[in-house]
Formats: structure tokens, C-alpha cells, sequence
């Protein structure tokens, strides 16, 4: 591939197959460093990365952190809980504050949707979108493709199912761009409140009905019910929503036997998926977070090393 030229990881939206190839193609390299004695490698010494993170987050921002670590950064967090927020102070000073210590890379979590590319124009780090509101969260549909690369062999020509808090979920947006560019099939399932309208404009067939659709999936990706981005009452009640879209044992049964379940976490076991299927299913939603790790790595490598560019 040509040299890497993209300054910001804003979506998936914005990278080319090839690209997105290019960080599988490395994620893979980088996974064995983590299974090294000494789990570490200059490639980013002397960078300055900083974690800003305005929502909360655990594996995002633990595995960003580690991710800059193990290519030997200097890693600053950020939390808006425990910062100048908190007295008022706006994120664009923040971000303007920040710039004052001249930091190499900025990964930038937020409630907004879409509000990074504006950000991009009050700093000269490099920005890497870790979810910004209900628009994009790339890192994550990375570690998807790549978990589902790695065991299927391929990306090309699968049926994925999405199920669940479609409206809401950033998630379900950048794995439709991702698996849609490597001319997988995306079908979102979810009932008719929780998908946004016009959906069917981003090349994904829709379904209300996740008994009609399961039994086809290569893939499924259940997604978290987001109560806390929920202002209105989207479903009748809890109990309905898991007796039409919850993976229970006797909807697994239909399941094709290779089908790979996933889950971008955090789980609500018993709503998304039934308890009882733990055992089963928790190991390769464990190995994306693993894979999560590597791909972070990736994306800092490719960003960190990229040529400076005069702008
Ligand atoms: C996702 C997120 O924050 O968008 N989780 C994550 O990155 N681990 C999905 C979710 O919160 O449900």
C-alpha cells in the first residue's frame, strides 16, 4: 500500500478497503507483541497521547491506554468528571489549554454526534474518534471486522445481522460502512422505533423480526439497549423487547452452526443475550476486546508514524 496519509480517524465512513486492509494487516503483527514477556516497542517513543474522554468508558479507554503504552507513548487521561469542565470551562478551551503541550495524538470520546472534524481545527495533534455520540465508534467496528476476519478467513460476501439499539448506537454505523465496503450484507433488526429513519439510504436491509432472520446470519452483533441516551420509551416494556429480540437458548438453537456471536460490551446479560448462554458465548465477545487491544495499536502506529504534514 501507499504510505498511510490519513491524519485523523474520524469514521470508517473515511477509510478505503484498502486502508482499512492495511490495519488488519498490522493489528495482526501487533497481537503477538502482547503475548511477548516484554510486552512493549519503541515505535512511539517520545509521542505525547492524550485520552479525553467526556462519557464514560471502561474497555475504550483501558485499551486506548494500554495500546499507547505498549508502543511506548506518554499517555495523559483525561476525564471530565475530574477536570475544568466541571468549573465551566468549554472544550474547546480545553482542547485549546491542551494544545499548549503540544500532544502528538488526542483520542476523544464525547456525547455529541459529529462534532470532531470541528475540533481537528483547534489543535495540530491528530484526532481518533473513541465513539462520539450516535455517529461513529471506527475502533470498534475494526475489531469487529478484524475478530470476524479471523475466523471466517475473509470479510467479503457475509450475511451480518445487527441487532438492537440501532437508533442510538455508533457502533451499528461504522461496522454498516466497514462490512458494506467489502460487499458484506448488513441487515439491522430492531423494532421500528429504534431504527432511524431513512436507514435503508446506508444500504442495509431492515427487519422487525429477528425470527426471520437468524436462522441466515453469519454474523451477529447484539447491541447494548443505550437507557441512558433513551429520553422517550422506545419499547412497551423490557420483558417484550427480550421475548422478540433477546438471544435465548431456544433462538440459539436456530443459529447456523459456524454463526459468530459478538457484542461490542458492555453486556446486559438476560436482555441481549440470555445468561445461560455465558459460557458459550462470552469467549468471542472476550476476544474482541482482546482484538481491541491490537487495533488500537494499529491505528495509533499508523496515525503517530505517519509523515508530518505542514499545515
Ligand atoms: C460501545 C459504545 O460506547 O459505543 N461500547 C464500547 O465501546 N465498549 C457500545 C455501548 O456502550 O453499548
Amino acid at each position: 500500500m501507499k504510505e498511510w496519509d490519513k491524519k485523523h480517524i474520524l469514521g470508517i465512513k473515511d477509510l478505503s478497503k484498502e486502508e482499512l486492509e492495511a490495519v488488519f494487516s498490522l493489528t495482526h503483527s501487533f497481537k503477538e507483541i502482547s503475548q511477548r514477556e516484554v510486552k512493549k516497542v519503541p515505535a512511539l517513543r517520545g509521542k505525547t497521547i492524550v485520552n479525553l474522554f467526556f462519557e464514560n468508558s471502561t474497555r475504550t479507554r483501558i485499551s486506548f491506554e494500554l495500546a499507547a503504552k505498549r508502543l511506548s507513548a506518554d499517555v495523559v487521561n483525561f476525564s471530565s468528571t475530574s477536570s475544568s469542565l466541571t468549573k465551566g470551562e468549554t472544550i474547546i478551551d480545553t482542547l485549546k489549554n491542551l494544545e499548549s503541550y503540544h500532544p502528538d495524538i488526542m483520542i476523544m470520546r464525547i456525547n455529541s454526534s459529529a462534532c470532531l472534524e470541528l475540533f481537528t481545527r483547534y489543535t495540530q495533534a491528530s484526532i481518533i474518534n473513541a465513539g462520539d455520540g450516535r455517529n461513529e465508534h471506527p475502533t470498534q467496528a475494526l475489531l469487529d471486522m478484524y475478530t470476524a476476519r479471523e475466523m471466517k478467513g475473509k470479510l467479503e460476501a457475509l450475511k451480518v445481522v445487527i441487532v438492537g439499539d440501532i437508533l442510538h448506537s455508533r457502533v451499528a454505523r461504522s461496522n454498516i460502512f466497514g462490512f458494506r465496503k467489502f460487499s458484506s450484507s448488513v441487515t439491522v433488526c430492531a423494532p421500528p422505533t429504534l431504527i432511524p429513519y431513512g436507514f435503508e439510504n446506508m444500504g442495509v436491509d431492515i427487519c422487525y423480526d429477528l425470527d426471520k432472520v437468524i436462522d441466515k446470519a453469519d454474523i451477529i452483533i447484539f447491541l447494548r439497549i443505550q437507557r441512558e441516551r433513551q429520553e422517550a420509551v422506545f419499547f412497551p416494556n423490557l420483558r417484550e423487547y427480550v421475548e422478540r429480540f433477546s438471544l435465548t437458548p431456544q433462538r440459539a438453537e436456530k443459529l447456523k452452526k459456524d454463526c459468530l456471536v459478538m457484542h461490542p460490551g458492555p453486556v446486559n446479560w438476560d436482555i441481549e443475550i440470555s445468561s445461560s448462554l455465558k459460557e458459550k458465548m462470552h469467549p468471542l465477545i472476550l476476544k474482541q476486546a482482546e482484538n481491541g487491544l491490537a487495533v488500537r495499536m494499529a491505528i495509533l502506529y499508523l496515525v503517530g508514524t505517519r509523515k508530518r504534514q505542514i499545515d
